[in-house]
């Protein structure tokens, strides 16, 4: 008897956990969330890289849970700072090596693409640089920089970003401290420099609002004429720090289409979507903003526990729509990389104004994936 009544609901256990896993796989994801592929590397890795910036605690292997998100969803890195000049050689011929070494070493050991981010850009600068006047010495100082990197991380980096940033929203050149000291001619300069010292290292421009169409227009024409003056340039990338709406996807696929007629490669190479108020007309990534007066401002933080499902359904449709087109180019895009990895350390909660509550990203504050990371490994794929 005893016996008997065991076995029934052993069967009756059974019967009702094939129920379910049967109702999960026929669900297509609408009961159930059932990815097929378990990263985003692993579902985009016929067609390009995906990857994140990294912050110091990551390099340092600190932060556990976004570490392991990290190896499992991404095949390619930025580090978010540690690689900038006023951290690395903070004053002449000092350089700091430490972070950006444990970077570089964790790359290699889980087999990454790796990206040197930024070797020539006026923000985040030395303040020695500042105060250089004379061509001649300040020529010095960006040779010792970029012949100490590149060839430091020589077969180690697969793609430097040599310039960020040299343009102005109207597309002429921005009155960077380079191009006020060293002239219009620093930009073929640098890039022979960078291709001297490591010439099968991928070269690249890397800007924001580059699906603006005066700035898409200011990086075609500063691309060409690389190109004319024999610099080897690669790959031009889109920063993406984009909002819901803008750029439209259109503008998007225009600077695609714009850009590898260029015969360059497109990488996406900052991406993340606020879905907070910004502070003035123009959108962009001017990381000197900062609008102080409207810190502590309760209509400009209008989410500071979290994000309302209708807000989370737009992202993710946001996040659909823009890797959908990415897959339609897919043989013209090299690289995705996401700028952070969890909504928690964006650099988007502290610019352009400080202590905001912002969810750009496709993990949230729990190391959750999020509803956008869903759709879009829900996404269907090319044929081929
Ligand atoms: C940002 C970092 O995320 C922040 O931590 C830092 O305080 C400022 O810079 N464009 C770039 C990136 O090329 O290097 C910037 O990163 C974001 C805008």
């Amino acid at each position: 008897m005893i016996f008997n009544y065991r076995i029934n609901k052993v069967k009756k256990l059974s019967k009702i956990i094939t129920l379910i896993i049967i109702i999960c796989l026929f669900s297509n994801g609408n009961f159930i969330k059932v990815s097929k592929n378990s990263s985003l590397s692993e579902k985009f890795k016929n067609y390009f890289f995906v990857g994140a910036a990294i912050n110091k605690d990551q390099i340092l292997q600190k932060d556990e849970k976004s570490n392991s998100i990290i190896k499992q969803n991404f095949n390619t890195l930025s580090p978010e700072n540690v690689m900038k000049w006023m951290f690395i050689q903070p004053k002449p011929n000092i350089f700091y090596f430490d972070d950006s070494d444990k970077y570089v070493q964790f790359g290699l050991d889980n087999n990454m693409h790796i990206v040197g981010h930024a070797l020539i850009w006026h923000s985040q600068i030395a303040d020695f640089m500042n105060s250089i006047k004379d061509s001649t010495e300040m020529m010095q100082h960006v040779n010792n920089h970029i012949s100490t990197l590149v060839n430091r991380y020589k077969g180690k980096v697969d793609t430097w970003d040599v310039v960020n940033e040299a343009l102005n929203e109207d597309g002429t050149l921005r009155e960077s401290i380079f191009l006020k000291v060293l002239g219009e001619n620093y930009l073929e300069t640098v890039y022979k420099m960078a291709e001297k010292h490591d010439s099968s290292a991928d070269l690249a421009y890397n800007d924001y609002n580059l699906c603006e169409p005066k700035k898409r227009k200011g990086a075609i024409k500063l691309i060409e004429s690389l190109q004319k003056n024999g610099a080897k340039i690669n790959s031009v990338g889109i920063q993406a720090h984009w909002q819901l709406t803008s750029p439209s996807l259109e503008e998007i696929e225009t600077s695609i289409l714009a850009f590898s007629k260029l015969g360059v490669k497109v990488m996406f190479t900052e991406l993340d979507i606020s879905v907070l108020p910004s502070p003035w007309d123009e959108n962009g990534a001017e990381v000197s903003q900062n609008f102080k007066n409207f810190e502590g401002d309760k209509k400009m933080n209008p989410f500071p526990k979290n994000l309302p499902n209708s807000m989370k359904t737009k992202l993710a449709e946001r996040y659909e729509n823009i890797f959908k087109l990415f897959l339609k180019h897919k043989e013209k895009i090299s690289r995705v990389t996401f700028w952070g990895v969890t909504d928690k350390f964006s650099w988007l909660n502290d610019w352009p104004i400080k202590g905001r509550t912002n969810y750009p990203l496709l993990f949230d504050r729990n190391y959750k994936e999020k509803k956008a990371y869903h759709r879009i490994m829900n996404l269907n794929m090319p044929n081929n």
